[in-house]
């Protein structure tokens, strides 16, 4: 049994299979050709934080496949009344055939998988936001790659994070640790990725800048996302002063690459960590990529539910 906590739990292969799928299935969804090989199937989905891409994608996307979900929060469960996790994954995985976790620490999200009888997906922690990557990396593949050999395209590219050291900086490099690009990461200081977490393989696969506008040069892709993520509200204020010059704009975009993408992981605040004119410019492909999450998805629930096919 395959759990997906995070980007690192899945091989080259594994990824390579995935985006062929997701492209077939993709392909289906768009023809109005019916796919649903998880009729019986159930889905729960945990959620301590909220969402809207991700409850939306997975709710679709498992309906789609024909199975079922459950919607479950910390205030409508015992989740909220303080029963152990153990006891909680122990009961719920009798009870379905996957999990979706969305919570606070990635400790959380471990140990209920270690208690689960069934494959554990991270639907976002403080940690990580691996379904969030996938989506951005296929994504990437439609725009400028082939979908027969997915992970050529990735190859050498360089990726611009500008902003926050969290969840999607830190799943950023276990992701170019795997597939072979580099992350020119550009946070203010004391919010600086901590590279531990990611528990990388080798240091090539990213560089630290001081200025953002550096990180961006000669970009493949400029990325950013909230300078406040969820559970760090407390800090709000603080964080809109050291992020002033966190701000993706299109200077940052005229020196990346002429044909640079711009991503966002959304929800985004325009004015904030990007300019209106980049995230609703030509070169931004936030839409595909927050639809995508629902194709990565489906082909990621069919794989740990049924394997390859
Ligand atoms: N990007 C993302 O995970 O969005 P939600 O918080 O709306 O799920
Ligand atoms: N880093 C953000 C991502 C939201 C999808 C957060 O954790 O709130």
């Amino acid at each position: 049994m395959k759990h997906f906590l995070q980007f690192s739990d899945f091989t080259i292969d594994e990824f390579d299979y995935l985006f062929k799928r997701t492209a077939l299935i993709k392909h289906k969804f768009k023809s109005y050709e019916r796919h649903q090989p998880l009729v019986d199937r159930t889905l729960a989905m945990i959620f301590e934080k909220a969402s809207t891409r991700t409850r939306v994608s997975f709710e679709a996307g498992m309906y789609q496949l024909g199975g079922s979900v459950v919607h479950l929060t910390t205030g409508d469960s015992q989740l909220g009344r303080s029963e152990p996790i153990e006891d909680s994954a122990r009961v719920i995985s009798r009870m379905v055939d996957l999990v979706m976790i969305r919570t606070y620490g990635q400790d959380k999200i471990n140990n209920f998988a270690a208690h689960s009888r069934v494959p554990v997906i991270n639907g976002l922690t403080n940690e990580f936001h691996p379904c969030q990557i996938l989506a951005d990396l296929f994504t990437f593949i439609e725009h400028r790659g082939d979908s027969n050999n997915p992970l050529d395209c990735l190859k050498g590219k360089v990726v611009a994070w500008v902003g926050d050291g969290n969840n999607m900086a830190n799943t950023w490099l276990q992701a170019a640790d795997l597939l072979g690009f580099t992350v020119h990461i550009s946070t203010p200081r004391g919010y600086e990725v901590d590279h531990s977490i990611a528990g990388l393989k080798s240091s090539n696969s990213f560089t630290v800048f001081d200025n953002p506008l550096q990180a961006c040069k000669g970009a493949d892709l400029v990325t950013t996302d909230v300078w406040t993520s969820m559970g760090f509200e407390a800090e709000n204020e603080t964080r809109k002063i050291a992020f002033n010059d966190w701000c993706v704009d299109q200077e940052m975009m005229a020196l990346a690459n002429p044909k640079a993408l711009f991503m966002h992981c959304l929800p985004a605040h325009r004015g904030e960590e990007v300019q209106a004119e980049v995230i609703d410019g030509p070169q931004s492909v936030v839409w595909d990529e927050a639809e995508n999450r629902l194709h990565v998805q489906k082909a990621l629930m069919e794989y740990l539910l049924l394997g390859a096919l």
